[in-house]
């Protein structure tokens, strides 16, 4: 096997001969998230009002917009974290209301802002364990001898192959945000929904970031919540703002920074970093 589990013939005649592929297709017809009527309410305050958003596979759109605008809640809601109403539509699949582990296992993957790896573990047995999720203990016995192709091309990804028997916990903390996102890898996530993933990063781990999501956002449908405005405008190929719970402008970076609304919104409140 060659190919990732949920990789269709169809699919995988497309793809480099030998390559697995970590995450990806699930059908050759291009992937899509699309949100409706996104409503989150805590104990009376809205926090989510009434949100659409669609993005399709291999756009890299970055969502903006003050603290507390509810940018976070919307991937607590897409992941099941917070209870919600409206629609979640995952390439024809409605998510929204499912279990967290069900949601999971339909290919949606979230990072934190703070890395949630096993730090006493290695590199390896993280991703590892991250495969192990979707196999049944049969094929987990059987794998675990080698490491497995998804495995190995997450590594490679993510650019962690050297460092692949470090122990996590004493990674810089960039990589540990890429070990992270090599995680959702191995798991097949079609959707990634990263939460600040450069925040605390050096110029440098930035930089890389930044070519990382460009590659893994190619094949995949990519929201990423992000402050800051220099990375958004290299990187993002679509940018939603988000303000008070409702989206307040969409389209290319310079459409939205054209908007006089937003304007408004961050002179009104500029954006802080991270928190
Ligand atoms: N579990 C909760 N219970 C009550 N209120 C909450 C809860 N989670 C978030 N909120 C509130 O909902 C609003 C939106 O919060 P959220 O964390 O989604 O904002 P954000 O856009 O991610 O902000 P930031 O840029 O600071 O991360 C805030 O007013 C926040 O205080
Ligand atoms: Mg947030």
């Amino acid at each position: 096997m060659t190919t990732a589990p949920n990789t269709s013939p169809a699919a995988a005649s497309l793809l480099p001969k030998g390559r697995p592929l970590a995450g990806g297709q699930r059908t050759g017809r291009p992937q899509y998230l699309e949100i409706r009527g996104l409503r989150v309410v805590f104990d009376g305050f809205t926090a989510v009002d009434g949100v659409n958003l669609d993005v399709t596979q291999g756009d890299l759109r970055f969502l903006i917009g003050p603290n507390g605008a509810g940018k976070t809640t919307i991937i607590d809601a897409i992941t099941g974290l917070v209870p919600a109403t409206g629609s979640v539509n995952h390439t024809g699949t409605e998510i929204l209301g499912r279990k967290v582990h069900r949601i999971a296992k339909l290919g949606v993957g979230r990072t934190f802002q703070t890395a949630s790896v096993f730090e006493n573990l290695s590199v390896l047995q993280n991703l590892d364990i991250a495969a192990g999720s979707r196999r049944r203990p049969l094929e987990l016995l059987r794998r675990r001898r080698n490491t497995e192709p998804a495995v190995e091309e997450a590594l490679e990804i993510i650019g962690l192959e050297r460092l692949a028997s470090r122990q996590a916990g004493t990674l810089a903390h960039g990589q540990k945000q890429w070990l992270e996102i090599g995680m959702l890898l191995v798991q097949n996530s079609e959707l990634l929904l990263l939460d600040e993933p450069i925040a605390g990063m050096s110029q440098d781990e930035r930089a890389q970031t930044g070519e990382l999501l460009r590659r893994i956002g190619a094949n995949r449908i990519t929201l990423v919540i992000e402050h800051d405005m220099d990375f958004v405008r290299e990187y993002a190929t679509s940018v939603t703002v988000l303000a008070a719970g409702k989206v307040l402008s969409e389209g290319s970076v310079a459409q939205v920074q054209a908007d006089p609304r937003v304007q408004e919104v961050y002179l009104g409140a500029a954006p802080a970093e991270g928190h």
